[in-house]
């Protein structure tokens, strides 16, 4: 257990950049960011009043965890933006700050963003299942007949991309060919190619600890120095993929969210589905919070306490 539940950071001696669905993004220096993950969670595309207890952490010492060591090894050419999980000295922040801010946040390079969400499905599900069963295509894309629900995908992964919508606005599905017009030539393969790596490996990699990556959403900045696309924001997290239990993997039907089935569970029983305003009982936030850390120690290897043991400060 780290510290108490953080729904909100609010620093004031740091310049606010952004502020995100779950995270604060302040600027820390010329050319980086401070990336702050809260423990705020959402379902049914609402936010709930209340956190769950460690989840800012996990989502960040797991995307640490998939940058630093799995990654280099299976996409060695990947480049990525996160400096340091440690916060710089020469900021002016209390203690208290930086107890709040330990293991939730990384320092990472800026870069200029590229206006899409890079998402690879591996199997179909959700909107893509919903534009197949209406159109018989995903992203556009025309698709073989008779797919079943959250069946794997014939031909393997596929790259869907969609529009990356300004705060507060709704992202858009669109075809491969659309997000080449926007990212223009000379980058739109580097970004699909390099997203499907990605997830290739995250996909194998997982699998084997019983955790299958049905899709992901990946996002991709331009190093103007040297022309390289890279990996930025938050990566193969239970927030950005789906993640399903290998275990009860069965096709034909909707599958178990990994992380917030019984948080689903429980807000639909109550009547609460898609409701603003809404507080998590402590037993839902218990159970919630059980399972993201349940995800990130088989997806690591260790405890998220052993990995908060190895951080500097
Ligand atoms: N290295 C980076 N350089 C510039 N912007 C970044 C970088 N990494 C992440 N971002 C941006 O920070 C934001 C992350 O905040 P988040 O709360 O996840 O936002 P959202 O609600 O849009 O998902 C995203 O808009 C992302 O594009
Ligand atoms: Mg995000």
């Amino acid at each position: 257990m780290a510290t108490s539940i953080i729904t909100s950071v609010g620093l004031k001696s740091l310049p606010l950049v952004a502020e995100g669905k779950v995270r604060e993004i302040y600027e820390a220096s010329n050319d980086t960011l401070l990336l702050v993950t809260s423990d705020r969670i959402s379902a049914y595309d609402v936010i709930l009043e209340n956190g769950v207890q460690d989840k800012g952490t996990v989502l960040t010492l797991l995307t640490n965890h998939w940058l630093n060591t799995v990654l280099p090894q299976h996409v060695p050419a990947l480049k990525h933006h996160l400096v340091s999980l440690n916060i710089p000295r020469a900021l002016d922040l209390s203690s208290e700050q930086r107890a709040i801010l330990r293991g939730r946040s990384m320092i990472v390079r800026k870069y200029r963003v590229f206006p899409i969400e890079a998402i690879v499905r591996g199997y179909i599900t959700g909107s893509s299942w919903s534009e197949y069963k209406q159109k018989g295509t995903v992203h556009g894309m025309p698709q073989p007949s008779g797919l079943e629900q959250c069946q794997a995908f014939p031909g393997g992964p596929i790259y869907t991309p969609s529009t990356k919508a300004p705060v507060g606005g709704k992202d858009e599905n669109i075809t491969p060919d659309h997000a080449r017009q926007i990212v223009g030539d000379k980058y739109a393969d580097k970004i699909e190619n390099l997203a499907l790596a990605i997830y290739k490996a995250a996909h194998g990699y997982a699998l084997e600890k019983g955790i299958i990556v049905a899709d992901t959403k990946f996002e991709f900045g331009l190093d103007e120095e040297t022309d390289e696309v890279v990996l930025i924001d938050e990566v193969l997290t239970p927030d950005s993929s789906r993640f399903w239990p290998a275990a009860d993997y069965v096709p034909g039907r909707d599958q178990k969210s990994f992380d917030k089935q019984y948080l689903r569970d429980w807000l639909t029983g109550e009547g609460l589905k898609g409701k603003e305003g809404v507080s998590m009982t402590g037993d839902v936030q218990a159970r919630t919070s059980a399972k993201y850390l349940e995800a990130f120690q088989r997806l690591t290897g260790e405890s998220l306490d052993q990995a908060l043991a190895k951080l500097e400060n």
